[in-house]
């Protein structure tokens, strides 16, 4: 009988034992899950989220040296309509690489209107071609312009 009950006893105490590791792998199992599914737990000094967004959003439209950033396009005005109806598609490059005169800005935006699928700019398009020839004209020529209020020396004999 005595036998018996220590058998007992020792059985129970090797159970808890085991259910005791069992428990502590359990939490161990789980802290790691959690350490790997957020790996920056411990780095307390990065902004949150939102913080990042809000800085995002006012850089996105930043203008340096009269440059707006994102896009390499001239500040002036109508400069949003054109970010907003001529980025879309393609890089602003294509644009800020292109200089002409208002007759072919018009119909390079029909042409794309006929074969690209360019929505209609409605209003917007008056801006927009008014800010393309002002800011992007055709290039100069190589000759310089007639000199204008020039001073002339009488020349004595
Ligand atoms: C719906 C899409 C779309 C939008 C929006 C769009 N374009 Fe384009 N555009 C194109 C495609 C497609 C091309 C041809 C690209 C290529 O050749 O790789 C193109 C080409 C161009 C070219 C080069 C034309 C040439 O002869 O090489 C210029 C300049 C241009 N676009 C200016 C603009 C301007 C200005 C706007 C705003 C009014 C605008 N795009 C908006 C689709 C679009």
């Amino acid at each position: 009988m005595e036998d018996h009950k220590i058998f007992k006893q020792r059985v129970k105490a090797i159970y808890a034992m085991l259910l005791g590791v069992f428990a502590l792998f359990i939490v161990t199992a789980f802290t790691v899950i959690y350490l790997i599914s957020n790996p920056d737990v411990f780095e307390k000094s990065k902004p949150e989220a939102e913080d990042l967004e809000i800085i995002e959003e006012e850089d996105y439209d930043k203008i340096e040296n009269g440059i707006h950033v994102r896009t390499g396009l001239v500040e002036a005005e109508g400069l949003m309509a054109v970010v907003n109806n001529c980025t879309n598609c393609h890089s602003a490059k294509l644009v800020t690489q292109n200089r002409m005169n208002k007759e072919r800005w018009i119909s390079t935006i029909r042409w794309m209107q006929e074969t690209q699928n360019l929505w209609d700019l409605g209003t917007n398009e008056n801006i927009i071609v008014d800010y393309l020839v002002a800011n992007y004209p055709p290039a100069k020529k190589g000759r310089r312009e007639v000199l204008k209020d020039i001073g002339w020396y009488v020349l004595k004999e």
